[in-house]
Protein backbone atom coordinates (compact mmCIF):
# COMPACT_ATOMS: atom_id res chain seq x y z
CA UNK A 1 0.00 0.00 0.00
CA UNK A 2 1.25 3.28 -1.11
CA UNK A 3 0.20 6.59 0.75
CA UNK A 4 0.56 9.68 -0.84
CA UNK A 5 -0.10 12.06 1.61
CA UNK A 6 3.25 11.67 3.19
CA UNK A 7 6.32 13.68 3.02
CA UNK A 8 8.18 10.72 2.19
CA UNK A 9 6.51 7.97 0.16
CA UNK A 10 6.10 5.11 2.43
CA UNK A 11 5.07 1.37 1.72
CA UNK A 12 3.12 -0.54 4.46
CA UNK A 13 4.07 -4.40 5.18
CA UNK A 14 2.20 -7.45 6.28
CA UNK A 15 5.28 -8.34 8.46
CA UNK A 16 8.93 -8.19 8.44
CA UNK A 17 9.18 -10.59 6.39
CA UNK A 18 7.08 -9.69 3.28
CA UNK A 19 9.13 -6.48 4.03
CA UNK A 20 12.24 -8.52 3.80
CA UNK A 21 11.53 -9.94 0.60
CA UNK A 22 10.41 -6.46 -1.53
CA UNK A 23 13.70 -4.68 -0.36
CA UNK A 24 15.83 -7.76 -1.28
CA UNK A 25 13.94 -8.02 -4.30
CA UNK A 26 14.32 -4.66 -5.19
CA UNK A 27 18.43 -4.50 -3.89
CA UNK A 28 18.47 -8.12 -6.61
CA UNK A 29 16.87 -5.80 -9.43
CA UNK A 30 19.32 -2.84 -8.89
CA UNK A 31 22.53 -5.60 -8.88
CA UNK A 32 21.09 -7.30 -12.27
CA UNK A 33 20.29 -4.17 -13.41
CA UNK A 34 23.94 -2.72 -12.61
CA UNK A 35 26.36 -5.64 -11.52
CA UNK A 36 29.04 -3.62 -10.46
CA UNK A 37 26.38 -1.52 -8.33
CA UNK A 38 27.70 0.51 -5.49
CA UNK A 39 25.71 -0.52 -1.74
CA UNK A 40 25.18 1.74 0.96
CA UNK A 41 24.44 -1.22 3.85
CA UNK A 42 23.30 -0.25 7.09
CA UNK A 43 23.90 -2.58 10.42
CA UNK A 44 20.91 -2.79 13.26
CA UNK A 45 18.36 -5.36 13.69
CA UNK A 46 16.27 -3.73 11.03
CA UNK A 47 17.91 -5.27 7.60
CA UNK A 48 18.84 -8.37 9.18
CA UNK A 49 15.57 -10.21 7.34
CA UNK A 50 16.81 -8.28 4.12
CA UNK A 51 20.57 -9.98 4.20
CA UNK A 52 18.62 -13.32 5.24
CA UNK A 53 16.37 -12.96 1.83
CA UNK A 54 19.50 -11.34 -0.02
CA UNK A 55 21.29 -14.46 0.62
CA UNK A 56 18.89 -16.66 -0.39
CA UNK A 57 18.64 -14.80 -3.81
CA UNK A 58 22.48 -15.58 -3.92
CA UNK A 59 21.83 -19.39 -3.22
CA UNK A 60 19.68 -19.30 -6.02
CA UNK A 61 21.95 -17.49 -9.00
CA UNK A 62 22.40 -13.73 -7.72
CA UNK A 63 25.84 -12.71 -8.59
CA UNK A 64 27.20 -10.21 -6.00
CA UNK A 65 30.48 -10.79 -7.28
CA UNK A 66 31.14 -7.41 -9.03
CA UNK A 67 29.13 -5.02 -6.32
CA UNK A 68 30.74 -2.67 -4.59
CA UNK A 69 29.51 -1.80 -1.04
CA UNK A 70 29.89 0.83 1.81
CA UNK A 71 28.55 0.51 5.51
CA UNK A 72 27.02 3.36 7.00
CA UNK A 73 29.13 3.57 10.09
CA UNK A 74 31.17 1.93 13.24
CA UNK A 75 31.90 2.27 16.36
CA UNK A 76 35.18 4.15 17.72
CA UNK A 77 36.94 3.24 19.11
CA UNK A 78 36.53 -0.53 18.62
CA UNK A 79 38.68 -3.46 17.04
CA UNK A 80 37.11 -5.16 13.72
CA UNK A 81 37.37 -8.09 15.09
CA UNK A 82 35.34 -7.61 18.63
CA UNK A 83 31.78 -8.87 18.76
CA UNK A 84 29.93 -5.74 18.88
CA UNK A 85 31.67 -4.21 15.88
CA UNK A 86 30.02 -3.67 12.90
CA UNK A 87 32.48 -5.25 10.81
CA UNK A 88 31.76 -8.36 12.77
CA UNK A 89 28.07 -8.26 12.30
CA UNK A 90 28.30 -7.51 8.48
CA UNK A 91 30.77 -10.68 8.16
CA UNK A 92 28.14 -12.40 10.20
CA UNK A 93 24.81 -11.50 8.75
CA UNK A 94 25.96 -11.22 5.46
CA UNK A 95 29.33 -10.97 3.71
CA UNK A 96 30.74 -14.80 4.89
CA UNK A 97 27.64 -16.20 3.07
CA UNK A 98 27.17 -14.34 -0.10
CA UNK A 99 29.73 -13.96 -3.39
CA UNK A 100 30.70 -9.85 -1.83
CA UNK A 101 34.67 -9.78 -3.19
CA UNK A 102 36.45 -8.92 0.18
CA UNK A 103 38.17 -6.31 -2.05
CA UNK A 104 34.92 -4.62 -2.52
CA UNK A 105 33.66 -4.20 0.90
CA UNK A 106 34.54 -1.11 2.84
CA UNK A 107 33.36 -0.04 6.99
CA UNK A 108 34.55 3.18 8.40
CA UNK A 109 37.17 1.67 10.55
CA UNK A 110 36.78 2.24 14.43
CA UNK A 111 40.86 1.22 15.06
CA UNK A 112 42.30 4.03 13.54
CA UNK A 113 44.46 6.33 16.05
CA UNK A 114 42.46 8.99 16.97
CA UNK A 115 45.14 11.69 14.37
CA UNK A 116 44.42 9.42 11.77
CA UNK A 117 40.70 9.45 11.96
CA UNK A 118 39.87 12.90 9.91
CA UNK A 119 41.89 11.52 7.23
CA UNK A 120 40.36 8.06 7.14
CA UNK A 121 37.06 9.79 6.72
CA UNK A 122 38.30 11.93 3.88
CA UNK A 123 39.59 8.90 2.24
CA UNK A 124 36.35 7.05 3.03
CA UNK A 125 34.60 9.79 0.81
CA UNK A 126 36.83 9.84 -1.70
CA UNK A 127 36.46 6.28 -2.52
CA UNK A 128 32.47 6.53 -2.18
CA UNK A 129 33.08 9.44 -5.26
CA UNK A 130 36.01 7.19 -6.99
CA UNK A 131 33.45 4.18 -7.60
CA UNK A 132 30.61 6.52 -8.77
CA UNK A 133 28.71 7.09 -5.88
CA UNK A 134 26.38 5.21 -4.05
CA UNK A 135 23.66 3.78 -6.45
CA UNK A 136 21.60 2.52 -3.55
CA UNK A 137 21.33 3.11 0.06
CA UNK A 138 19.44 1.08 2.32
CA UNK A 139 18.79 2.76 5.83
CA UNK A 140 17.69 1.90 9.38
CA UNK A 141 16.22 4.61 11.82
CA UNK A 142 17.02 5.03 15.17
CA UNK A 143 14.47 5.80 18.15
CA UNK A 144 15.90 9.48 17.75
CA UNK A 145 15.58 9.85 14.11
CA UNK A 146 18.94 8.88 13.44
CA UNK A 147 19.92 7.69 10.17
CA UNK A 148 23.68 6.14 10.27
CA UNK A 149 25.21 7.95 13.78
CA UNK A 150 23.71 11.05 12.27
CA UNK A 151 22.15 12.23 15.34
CA UNK A 152 19.77 14.99 15.64
CA UNK A 153 21.32 18.61 15.16
CA UNK A 154 23.47 17.15 12.29
CA UNK A 155 23.47 19.15 9.17
CA UNK A 156 22.49 18.37 5.84
CA UNK A 157 25.52 18.89 4.11
CA UNK A 158 27.81 16.55 7.01
CA UNK A 159 30.12 13.75 5.65
CA UNK A 160 31.29 10.91 6.90
CA UNK A 161 33.39 11.82 10.38
CA UNK A 162 33.65 11.44 14.16
CA UNK A 163 30.75 11.98 15.81
CA UNK A 164 29.25 11.40 19.67
CA UNK A 165 26.49 8.94 19.87
CA UNK A 166 23.09 9.82 21.91
CA UNK A 167 22.47 8.37 25.40
CA UNK A 168 19.45 6.87 23.78
CA UNK A 169 21.05 5.47 20.92
CA UNK A 170 23.72 4.04 23.50
CA UNK A 171 20.73 2.59 25.43
CA UNK A 172 19.43 1.08 22.85
CA UNK A 173 23.19 -1.00 22.36
CA UNK A 174 23.28 -1.22 25.83
CA UNK A 175 22.34 -5.21 25.81
CA UNK A 176 24.74 -5.72 23.03
CA UNK A 177 28.02 -4.56 25.05
CA UNK A 178 26.57 -6.12 28.45
CA UNK A 179 25.62 -2.49 30.05
CA UNK A 180 25.47 0.90 28.45
CA UNK A 181 28.69 1.77 30.28
CA UNK A 182 30.49 -0.38 27.79
CA UNK A 183 28.86 1.14 24.86
CA UNK A 184 32.01 3.39 22.69
CA UNK A 185 30.64 6.65 23.30
CA UNK A 186 31.77 8.09 19.65
CA UNK A 187 31.39 5.91 15.96
CA UNK A 188 31.91 7.32 12.88
CA UNK A 189 29.48 7.67 10.63
CA UNK A 190 28.82 8.70 6.77
CA UNK A 191 26.97 12.29 6.55
CA UNK A 192 23.39 13.27 6.09
CA UNK A 193 25.11 14.71 2.88
CA UNK A 194 26.77 11.97 1.94
CA UNK A 195 23.79 9.70 2.21
CA UNK A 196 21.56 12.16 0.27
CA UNK A 197 23.47 11.81 -2.92
CA UNK A 198 22.72 8.30 -3.43
CA UNK A 199 20.60 7.67 -6.29
CA UNK A 200 17.73 5.60 -4.37
CA UNK A 201 17.20 5.23 -0.84
CA UNK A 202 15.36 3.16 1.21
CA UNK A 203 14.58 3.39 4.74
CA UNK A 204 13.03 0.36 6.27
CA UNK A 205 11.57 0.36 9.96
CA UNK A 206 10.19 -2.28 11.87
CA UNK A 207 8.16 -2.45 15.29
CA UNK A 208 6.35 -0.02 17.71
CA UNK A 209 8.71 1.48 19.40
CA UNK A 210 9.84 3.49 16.17
CA UNK A 211 6.08 4.71 15.33
CA UNK A 212 6.54 7.74 17.11
CA UNK A 213 9.64 9.05 15.14
CA UNK A 214 8.49 7.55 12.10
CA UNK A 215 5.68 9.65 12.10
CA UNK A 216 7.54 12.91 12.59
CA UNK A 217 9.77 11.82 9.90
CA UNK A 218 6.80 11.61 7.65
CA UNK A 219 4.74 14.37 8.83
CA UNK A 220 6.88 16.67 10.18
CA UNK A 221 8.81 19.58 9.24
CA UNK A 222 11.90 18.60 7.23
CA UNK A 223 14.26 19.24 10.21
CA UNK A 224 17.86 18.19 11.63
CA UNK A 225 16.37 17.45 14.88
CA UNK A 226 14.80 14.76 13.32
CA UNK A 227 17.62 13.35 10.97
CA UNK A 228 15.32 11.34 8.59
CA UNK A 229 13.24 13.83 8.05
CA UNK A 230 16.04 15.17 5.79
CA UNK A 231 15.17 12.66 3.44
CA UNK A 232 12.44 14.62 2.59
CA UNK A 233 12.71 16.46 -1.07
CA UNK A 234 14.76 13.11 -1.79
CA UNK A 235 14.03 12.38 -5.75
CA UNK A 236 13.99 8.25 -5.26
CA UNK A 237 13.27 7.41 -1.72
CA UNK A 238 10.45 4.91 0.08
CA UNK A 239 10.15 4.56 3.80
CA UNK A 240 8.87 0.53 3.93
CA UNK A 241 7.32 -0.67 7.31
CA UNK A 242 5.54 -2.97 9.17
CA UNK A 243 2.20 -1.99 10.95
CA UNK A 244 3.47 -1.81 14.11
CA UNK A 245 6.17 1.09 12.85
CA UNK A 246 2.97 2.75 10.84
CA UNK A 247 0.94 2.60 13.32
CA UNK A 248 1.03 6.73 13.92
CA UNK A 249 0.57 7.32 10.71
CA UNK A 250 -3.06 6.65 10.61
CA UNK A 251 -5.22 9.89 10.17
P1 LIG B 1 17.79 -1.24 14.66
O1 LIG B 1 18.67 0.06 14.58
O2 LIG B 1 17.62 -1.74 13.25
O3 LIG B 1 18.58 -2.19 15.49
O4 LIG B 1 16.48 -0.85 15.27
C1 LIG B 1 18.39 1.01 13.63
C2 LIG B 1 19.27 2.22 13.81
O5 LIG B 1 19.59 2.59 14.97
O6 LIG B 1 19.64 2.83 12.81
Amino acid sequence: MTNNPFRIPVVIHADSMALAQVVAARIAEVVRAKPDAVLGLPTGATPIGTYHELIALHKAGLDLSRVRTFNLDEYYPIAPDAPQSYHHFMREQLFQQVNIDPKNIHIPRGDVPRDEVAAHCEAYERAIVEAGGIDFQLLGIGRDGHIGFNEPGSAETSRTRLVVINPITRQDAAGEFGGEANVPREAITMGIGTILVAREIILAALGEKKSSIIARAVLGLRTSDVPASLLQGHPCVTLHLDGDAAADLAG
